[in-house]
Parts: structure tokens; sequence; C-alpha cells
């Protein structure tokens, strides 16, 4: 049997695929352009992919042997899974393992963006540390503040975890009844005017697709800092452009953008206060090891023809 892995894994995940399969590894460091990707897929009876791979329904219907798709990540925005499961083929991804590492990178734009660390570390390296000021870098305070969560899945719940231990007030939307400590759920126009920091946590889907626009964005106050660690799409990023140059809210933190990479001439690398990342949020050794194992575990169950045991949750 033959996998196509898409990109090179941390851990020892390939190792014990390669004990039972062929493994026909994409060598380089960049996604698999289009035609190789269709190429090889087409050979594979599993496919181990990425977020920045798009599988859809043309590629899944000219790829007779295929019978698993198992992507290296929790979302899957990025697979057709209703063309996979017309064909009934299996999908997987990484659920739960990344929740802890993903809210800890949340919580780091927070105060990243809040207390304006990239902005003054640039400021020192910069040599324009010339005393101490007292009108220097002035942020926001994370401490005692609102937190609003969108989304209060396992990361959203995460991020809410790590907020108590700063004392902050925690608003949130969420589709399922869930009761937190301290935690009050409310509808995202009452979490937008209220909270001084709103964190994103939901899949990308046609419904969350740019659930933050202009109209939302001039909901918020002012001094109010959107974090996005959750997919680019969530958000209208040309609105979020505007409302930060002009001034509709205070700052953003992303870690994800609506293409990725940003392209250079893209307004928001020249907006004021964004702290921008390059998609880390579950990039730390062991998790991303984590991953990889169970992204081969979904694979090599796939393979045999046992149901996997991450399997996609199937949106009705
Ligand atoms: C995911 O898993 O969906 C993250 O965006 C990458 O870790």
């Amino acid at each position: 049997m033959r996998v196509f892995v898409t990109r090179r894994l941390p851990g020892d995940g390939l190792e014990r695929l390669a004990r039972e399969a062929d493994v026909d590894l994409w060598p380089d460091e960049l996604p698999p352009p289009n035609k190789e990707m269709a190429r090889r897929t087409a050979e594979a009876d599993g496919l181990i992919c990425l977020l920045t791979d798009r599988v859809d329904a043309a590629l899944i219907d000219a790829s007779p042997r295929l019978r698993v798709i198992s992507t290296v990540a929790v979302g899957y925005d990025n697979i057709d899974v209703a063309a996979a499961a017309r064909r009934g083929i299996p999908v997987g991804n990484t659920p739960g393992v990344l929740t802890e590492t993903t809210a800890d990178l949340a919580f780091a734009l927070i105060l990243a963006a809040a207390r304006r660390i990239v902005e003054a570390e640039r400021f020192v390296r910069e040599g324009r540390w010339r005393t101490w000021d007292p009108n220097l870098l002035l942020g926001y305070d994370v401490h005692g503040a609102t937190l609003g969560i969108v989304g209060f899945g396992k990361i959203g719940q995460a991020v809410a975890r790590r907020a108590r231990g700063f004392d902050m007030r925690i608003l949130c939307v969420s589709r399922s009844d869930i009761v937190t400590p301290n935690t009050q759920r409310v509808t995202l126009g009452e979490l937008l005017r209220a909270s001084d920091f709103v964190s994103l946590h939901v899949p990308l889907t046609a419904e969350t697709h740019h659930m933050i626009g202009e109209h939302e964005l001039r909901s918020m106050k002012r001094t109010a800092i959107l974090v996005n660690t959750a997919r680019g799409g969530v958000v209208d990023q040309a609105a979020l452009a505007r409302a930060l140059e002009e001034g509709w809210i205070a700052g953003a933190g992303l870690d994800v953008a609506e293409v990725e990479p940003v392209p250079p001439d893209d307004a928001l690398l020249r907006a004021p206060n964004v702290t921008l990342l390059p998609h880390i949020g579950s990039a730390s050794h062991a998790t991303r090891a984590r991953m990889a194992a169970m992204a081969v575990d979904n694979c090599l169950a796939g393979l045999r023809g046992d149901p996997l045991p991450h399997p996609v949750a199937v949106r009705p």
C-alpha cells in the first residue's frame, strides 16, 4: 500500500508508517503544486496532508485507490469532506492534542497585543531606548479586563481557564449549553460591544466565513483588541486593516490570515497595532509530534479498513 505524505513530519510517526506502507514523501518545505498533488494522490491508497493542501472533490474523484485522508490538523476546511463521504473515504484529524498549546498562543497574543511586546522589543533593538519615560509604550491591562471568547469548544474553554488566572470577566458565544465557572453566555453582538479582548475559536465554515466584518468591528470598543488563532477566513481581513488604520479598534493579534502567507502588498502588513504570526498555534515540539502520530494512526486504521481513531465530526 502506498501513502502520499505531503510534508516531512516531526516525531517518529513516519518511520512507523513506513513499516506498514510505501511512503511517498513530498521532500520540499513548500506544499506540492496542484499538479504534483494530483499525480501523487492518484497513485495513493492513503493521503496524509496538511492544512495548506487543498483536497477538493476533483482531487478525490481522480484518485481511485484512495481509502483514507488524514490531515495533520484539527481544522479541515481545506478538505471536501462531503466529496470524500460520497466515495466512502474516511477523513481523520487531530482534535484535543493541540488544545492547550493553541490556547497558550492565543493568550500570548492577547498579552503581546495589549502590552505592545513586539513593538517594544523592536524599539530596544533599534536603539531608541533613551530613558524611562512615563508615557512610553502605554498599553492595556489584561488582568481584570473582559474577554469575549467566540466559539467555546475545547480551545475556547482552555483560553477561558487561562483568563481566570488573570481575574478576567469572561463572556462567550457558544453553540452548546456548556456551563463553566465565571463564564457568561451571550450573543455575538453583546460580546463584541462589551469585551476588551475578543478571541476567536470557531472552525471556518460557510456559516463562520467573515463572521467578523465591518459591522462587527465597528460595534467593538475603540480600545478593544481582536485575537484570531482559528482561521483567517473568519475575519474580513480588508475590513480589519481599515479598522486598525482608522482606529475603530485598538489592535489585533493574528496567528492566521485569509491568504497564507500574507501577500507582501496586503494592507494588514501596513496597519498599525497588529501582531502577526505565521500560523504557529500548535507549534510546540511535543504537540506537533503528537499531531503527526495521530495522523499516522488515522491513516493506518483507514488502510486496514478499521474505523479511524479520530474521524472528523461531520456537521449536519
Ligand atoms: C489546526 O490544527 O487546525 C491548526 O490551525 C494548526 O495546528
